[in-house]
């Protein structure tokens, strides 16, 4: 089965199973990349945090030879404001060597700063000079995703949250059915930790896969884009491995049942930054 992608509200689409690298270091990125597309990944996600764009860009120019690999990349807290996004990107761009990204997301709204609007309109020139094919958010609250709309008119392509099967973002996702903006899933595995999770165990079994594999199902089959992590080649073919069957209603009841009011596991965003 052909993997599937997710078309954005400015036309452009994007392989809804990406890569993930948050933690890998930037000396393995290109060896985790480049193992990724020879396993059919045509998506994968990096940030200027991460510190392993150059590793990433590596990766992607050793396994070139005929795969179009979407590539997307984020604007730190500390540079943001118009002026600072703008530079940030052109170093950013430079750590990938590349002249341009796929995707470019603000990585936190960090209302502290007050800055993620004018960030934002860094954002919508970047797009209008195609250096930026699409761009998004990541960890936006829908009073976040207002503002910059409403200041802007542009709606973001994408806001990438932290979404697993313990914490669902189900008000956020209406939100952005709402506003037509894709969703995306950061820790979609729960970090790891639902990885032992019965409930899990159960459905993977029943369609002869491992967890890992049902809870990446999980998020194709409810509409997320996702960017599972790992930095272990065998994982990372494994969990491409999902194309090749999906999940009925008593599975996808059996996930409805794990989302938790407490199921967060990284920061609030509207605390951090
Ligand atoms: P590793 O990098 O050693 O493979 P998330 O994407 O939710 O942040 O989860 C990433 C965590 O899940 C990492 O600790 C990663 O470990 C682990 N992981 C990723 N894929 C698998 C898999 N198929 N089986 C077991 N653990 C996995």
């Amino acid at each position: 089965m052909a993997q599937p992608t997710t078309t954005f509200n400015d036309g452009e689409s994007l392989p809804q199973l990406g890569l993930g690298v948050w933690q890998v270091p930037d000396d393995q990125a290109a060896m985790l990349v480049e193992a990724a597309v020879n396993a059919g990944y045509r998506h994968v996600d990096t940030a200027a945090a991460y510190q392993n764009e150059a590793g990433v860009g590596e990766g992607l120019r050793r396994a070139a030879a005929g795969a179009e690999v979407k590539v997307t990349t984020k604007l730190w807290n500390a540079s943001q404001g118009y002026d600072r996004a703008l530079r940030s990107f052109e170093k950013a761009l430079e750590r990938l060597g590349r002249e341009s990204v796929d995707l470019y997301l603000i990585h936190w709204p960090a209302p502290a700063q007050d800055l993620y609007a004018e960030s934002w309109k860094a954002l919508v020139r970047l797009k209008e000079e195609g250096r930026a094919k699409s761009i998004g958010v990541s960890n936006f609250n829908p009073d976040h995703l207002k503002r910059i709309i409403d200041e802007t008119g542009v709606t973001p392509a994408i806001n990438q949250v932290e979404l697993h099967p313990r914490f669902q973002q189900k008000a956020l996702r209406a939100v952005h059915k709402e506003l037509g903006i894709a969703t995306e899933a950061w820790s979609p595995l729960g970090q790891g930790r639902l990885l032992e999770d019965p409930a899990i165990a159960k459905v993977a079994a029943k369609h002869g896969k491992t967890p890992a594999q049902a809870i990446i199902r999980w998020h194709l089959d409810i509409g997320n884009v996702v960017i599972p992590k790992s930095a272990n080649p065998d994982r990372i073919r494994q969990n491409f491995e999902v194309f090749d069957f999906s999940l009925d209603a008593e599975d996808l009841a059996a996930f409805d049942g794990l989302d938790a009011a407490d199921g967060r596991i990284g920061p609030d965003p509207a605390k951090m930054g």
